[in-house]
């Protein structure tokens, strides 16, 4: 399965939420890899500590691949050249977790045909390697959006199945945003059928994540103003109105993750060993990247209400 991590905005926790849930796909016994398409800022492989790769890799990364300059992109296994010590060694039970780096000193580039395809043949292999396949795009309406759209439609892509996970804050601008990217001009659905997609198949496959929400009703709130607090019970209300108008509501939700103060200080993988031993982040913030790992093989949470 190919899963295709968008949002409008930048900074809004595509790549960190992305890779959290990745990574707990893979410790849950699925094969997975995952492959950095912000082609302008190929920084995936800071969050997953692997060194060689904080800026994209100088081994010949997406990019190079892309461009036609080599056969098969370097991937990165985590598991053992991960510099992080809580990532080395895979844990009993768990699948693969591979990661595929864009070039260090890569920026953005035009679809072209053969960039299609080449694309097409990549997503064919891994999708013979691994159970799941992330693909984390660019911000806004990118190339990296339209290039995937185009592959597949391929008909060679069609029997692979691909899910889309559109990722924003809890925020006004960022809910409008999100249904704007989805829903209009030029955006996923808009470029979808313009390259061969089918609009009402297209839009079964897309479900929106919520990511950093605070929670008026947690315990760590506790410390507020009753007038604070009673301030962000009405905020939600509105969001949640307005999340509906814009069908980014609960039909289409398919996650939300609380804010968690790890993340919130450090783009990385929140490790069982940094909520149980270290206790520096939050199992409801965890649990939210695994309940998000289930869902989205989940055919259930894909149905459409
Ligand atoms: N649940 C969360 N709680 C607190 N902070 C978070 C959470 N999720 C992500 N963040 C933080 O938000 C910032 C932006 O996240 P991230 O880099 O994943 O966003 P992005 O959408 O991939 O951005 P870009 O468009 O720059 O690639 C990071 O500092 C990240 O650690
Ligand atoms: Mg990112």
């Amino acid at each position: 399965m190919l899963i295709f991590a968008v949002s409008d905005k930048g900074g809004t926790g595509r790549s960190v939420t992305s890779s959290n849930v990745l990574y707990r796909s893979a410790l849950q016994g699925a094969d997975v890899c995952y492959l950095d398409f912000d082609f302008g800022s190929p920084t995936s492989g800071a969050i997953f500590n692997i060194e060689s790769a904080v800026h994209g890799t100088t081994r010949g990364g997406l990019h190079s691949y892309l461009d036609g300059a080599l056969i098969e992109p370097t991937r990165f296994d985590v598991w053992s050249e991960s510099d992080r010590t809580s990532l080395r060694n895979r844990p009993p039970g768990a699948g693969q977790l591979v990661l595929l780096p864009g070039d260090s000193g890569g920026g953005e580039f035009p679809t072209t045909r053969e960039r299609i395809e080449r694309c097409s043949r990549l997503f064919l292999r891994l999708e013979e390697e691994f159970d799941l396949s992330l693909i984390d795009l660019s911000a806004g309406r990118s190339y990296a959006t339209e290039m995937v759209l185009a592959a597949t439609a391929m008909p060679e892509l069609r029997s692979v199945r691909s899910r889309w996970l559109v990722f924003h804050r809890w925020t006004r601008q960022h809910v409008l945003a999100a249904s704007g990217l989805v829903y209009g001009p030029r955006g996923i659905l808009d470029t979808g059928v313009r390259n061969g997609h089918n609009y009402e198949d297209l839009v079964e496959t897309l479900r929106f994540v919520r990511t950093a929400v605070v929670d008026p009703d947690s315990p760590e709130l506790e410390g507020l103003r009753p007038a604070q607090v009673a301030w962000l019970r009405e905020c939600n209300r509105d969001l949640l109105e307005l999340a509906s108008n814009n069908r980014v509501g609960r039909t289409m939700l398919i996650g939300s993750v609380p804010l968690d103060p790890v993340l919130q200080w450090r783009e990385q993988l929140i490790s069982d060993n940094d909520v149980w031993a270290r206790r520096i982040a939050n199992r409801e913030t965890v649990e939210a990247f695994d309940t998000l790992a289930k869902r989205i093989v989940d055919d259930s949470a894909w149905e459409t209400l």
